[in-house]
């Protein structure tokens, strides 16, 4: 039995220590928001917080997540509405969101890179999701949703 903080409540997992993290928040909790892309740490489309920090959860195993906080993109939305709102929107307002498959990932890098650097360059931001891949949108308009949340957003970070 693994206990440990999903979205805000705490939770104890039954499966085994060495399940993958996407796979319990998706299977045991039902949190889908979190997609399974590439499952080798390569896409960032399984992107979560642990403790505040971007982690890719197909790399993470549930057993190394005891006592620690998990948040998902459901949970994001539940706990920070502000930060979430002003990231979608400014997502929609940019063009930045295609077949939508790296958006949950994305959105959570978003939040990652804006909660430690609120102000950050195009390169800063660049470099902060480079750990997410798109197939769709060439990354530009991501790169813009990310400036005009951290402009119009000012004060939520
Ligand atoms: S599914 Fe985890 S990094 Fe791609
Ligand atoms: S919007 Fe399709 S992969 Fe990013």
């Amino acid at each position: 039995m693994i206990e440990f903080v999903l979205n805000g409540n705490k939770v104890v997992s039954s499966s085994p220590s060495g399940l993958r993290l996407l796979d319990v928040i998706r299977e045991e909790f039902g949190f889908t928001g979190t997609k399974e892309g590439c499952s080798e740490g390569e896409c960032g489309a399984c992107s979560v917080l642990v403790d505040g920090k971007l982690f890719d959860s197909c790399l993470v195993a549930l057993g190394s997540i005891a006592g620690k906080e998990i948040i998902t993109i459901e949970g994001f939305k539940k706990l920070r509405p502000e930060r979430f709102n002003m990231i979608s929107d400014s997502y929609a307002k940019s063009g930045a969101v295609q077949c939508g498959i790296c958006i949950p990932g994305m959105v959570m890098a978003t939040e990652a890179l804006l909660s430690a650097n609120p102000k950050p360059t195009e390169e800063e931001i660049r470099t902060g999701l480079s750990g997410n891949l798109c197939r769709c949108t060439g990354y530009n308009m991501i790169v813009d949703a990310v400036k005009m949340a951290s402009k119009e957003g000012e004060g939520l970070w």
